[in-house]
C-alpha cells in the first residue's frame, strides 16, 4: 500500500513540486497562507484539540455514510472544494478531480478560476448513476466588476447542468499571500482560465506584472463593490439554489439568510485571505445556531482526518468540502491520487463512526465529543 492518509500525499506532492523553481512557486500557491499563515495552522490546529468520545457494545456492524446536500444524494459527506487552476498539479486537471468525484459519488464544485471550461466538467457528471441521485457539478462564481460577464458565467453554469451556484465571498481583494509575491506567482502560457477565453474577460494574468499575478488579475477583475443588494441580483438570475462560501461569523449567517440563500461555507479561504481570521471549526457552531436550519451549513479548511469530518458534522456541518489533499492526490498521480485520496478519508470516516458508536451520517450530533467539547 502505498498511501495510508492525506498527510502522506502532501509529502509526496511537495517532493514532487520541488523539482524546478516553477512547479515549488506551484506547490507553494497551493500550500501557502495568507501572511504569517497563522489562520492557515489554526484550521488544522483546531480539529487537533478536540476530543471524540468512544462509545462501546452499540451495534456498529451496518454503517451508511450517504447523505445529501441541497436535496442531491451522495455517498459520503465529503465534497471536493473549489481550486483554481488544476492543471497546474496535473496535465488532466479538472478532468481528473472530475472523474474521481464522480467515481466517489460526491460532487466537484468547479472554479470560476478553472483550466478546464465548464462544460467539459458538467459532462462527467452527465451519466444515469449521477442523475438518480440529482447530483453535478456545482459552479464556484466570482463577481467580476463586468456584470454581463458575470451574469454570463452563471447563465453558462445553468446551461451546462450545474446543480447548485457556489458564490466566494471572501475575495474581494486578495489576501496578501506572501510566498506568491516572493516568487512573482504566474501562469505559464499553455495555461489559462479556460471560462473566460473567448468571453470578453482576460484568460490570464495581466502582463507586466511583477509579484503575484493572481492578486492583480482579482484586483483587476473582480467586483470589490459587491453587497447584499447584489446578492438578490444574483439570487433573480437562476432557479439554483445558491450557496455563499467564505461566511465567518453569525452576524453574516444571519443577513445570507434574510437574502434567501440555501446554503452557506464556513470559510476562511484555507487561510488565504484575511490572516489571524479564526479556524472555521472554532466558529461553526454560531453559523449553525443563526442558521437554524433555514439554510444548510458546510465547512472547509484543515481537514485531513475522518475524525476531523465527524467532528464537523457533529457541530453541525451537513458535509465538508476537501481542498488541498485533492490537489495533492492529483500533482501525485491524477485522477488514481484523487480517488485514492477521497477513498482514504472514506474509510477513516466509516472507522471513526464505528468506533463513536455512529451508524448514519444523519445520527451524527455533538454527543460524539467528549463532554467538555459538547455544545
Ligand atoms: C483562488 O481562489 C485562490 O485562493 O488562490
Amino acid at each position: 500500500m502505498d498511501f495510508v492518509n492525506l498527510l502522506e500525499y502532501e509529502t509526496a506532492a511537495k517532493e514532487k513540486l520541488s523539482a524546478s523553481a516553477l512547479s515549488q512557486s506551484v506547490y507553494d500557491y497551493y500550500a501557502g497562507g495568507a501572511a504569517d499563515e497563522i489562520t492557515l495552522k489554526d484550521n488544522r490546529r483546531s480539529y487537533d484539540r478536540i476530543q471524540l468520545k468512544p462509545r462501546v457494545l452499540v451495534d456498529v456492524s451496518r454503517r451508511s455514510l450517504a447523505t445529501s446536500v441541497l436535496d442531491q444524494q451522495i455517498a459520503l459527506p465529503v465534497l471536493i472544494a473549489p481550486m483554481a487552476f488544476q492543471a497546474l498539479a496535473h496535465s488532466d486537471g479538472e478532468l481528473a478531480t472530475a472523474r474521481a468525484a464522480n467515481a466517489a459519488g460526491t460532487i466537484m464544485i468547479a472554479s470560476t478560476l478553472a483550466t478546464t471550461a465548464m462544460e467539459d466538467i458538467a459532462k462527467v457528471f452527465d451519466n444515469d448513476l449521477a442523475k438518480e441521485s440529482g447530483r453535478g457539478m456545482w459552479f464556484q462564481l466570482y463577481a467580476y466588476k463586468d456584470r454581463e460577464l458575470t451574469r454570463g458565467l452563471v447563465e453558462r453554469a445553468v446551461a451546462a447542468g450545474s446543480s447548485a451556484l457556489v458564490l466566494t465571498v471572501d475575495a474581494p481583494v486578495q489576501g496578501k499571500r506572501d510566498r506568491d509575491m516572493r516568487n512573482n506567482f504566474q501562469l505559464p502560457a499553455h495555461v489559462q482560465i479556460k471560462n473566460l477565453l473567448g468571453k470578453g474577460g482576460s484568460a490570464t494574468f495581466p502582463d507586466g506584472e511583477t509579484g503575484s499575478g493572481l492578486a492583480a488579475y482579482i484586483n483587476n477583475e473582480f467586483d470589490s463593490s459587491f453587497t447584499w443588494k447584489d446578492i438578490e441580483w444574483l439570487c433573480s438570475l437562476t432557479e439554483l439554489p445558491v450557496v455563499i462560501k467564505g461566511v465567518m461569523c453569525a452576524e453574516d449567517a444571519l443577513l445570507a439568510k434574510e437574502h434567501g440563500v440555501a446554503a452557506v461555507v464556513v470559510s476562511n479561504h484555507g487561510g488565504r485571505q484575511l490572516d489571524t481570521a479564526p479556524a472555521t471549526i472554532d466558529v461553526l457552531t454560531e453559523i449553525v445556531d443563526a442558521a437554524d436550519d433555514k439554510m444548510e451549513v458546510y465547512i472547509d479548511g484543515g481537514i485531513r482526518r475522518g475524525t476531523d469530518v465527524l467532528k464537523a458534522l457533529a457541530y453541525g456541518a451537513k458535509a465538508v468540502l476537501l481542498g488541498r489533499p485533492v490537489l495533492w492526490g492529483l500533482a501525485v498521480d491524477g485522477e488514481r491520487g484523487v480517488k485514492n485520496v477521497l477513498d482514504i478519508l472514506r474509510n477513516e470516516l466509516d472507522i471513526t463512526m464505528g468506533l463513536c458508536g455512529c451508524t448514519s451520517i444523519e445520527g451524527i450530533n455533538s454527543s460524539v465529543l467528549a463532554s467538555r467539547f459538547m455544545v
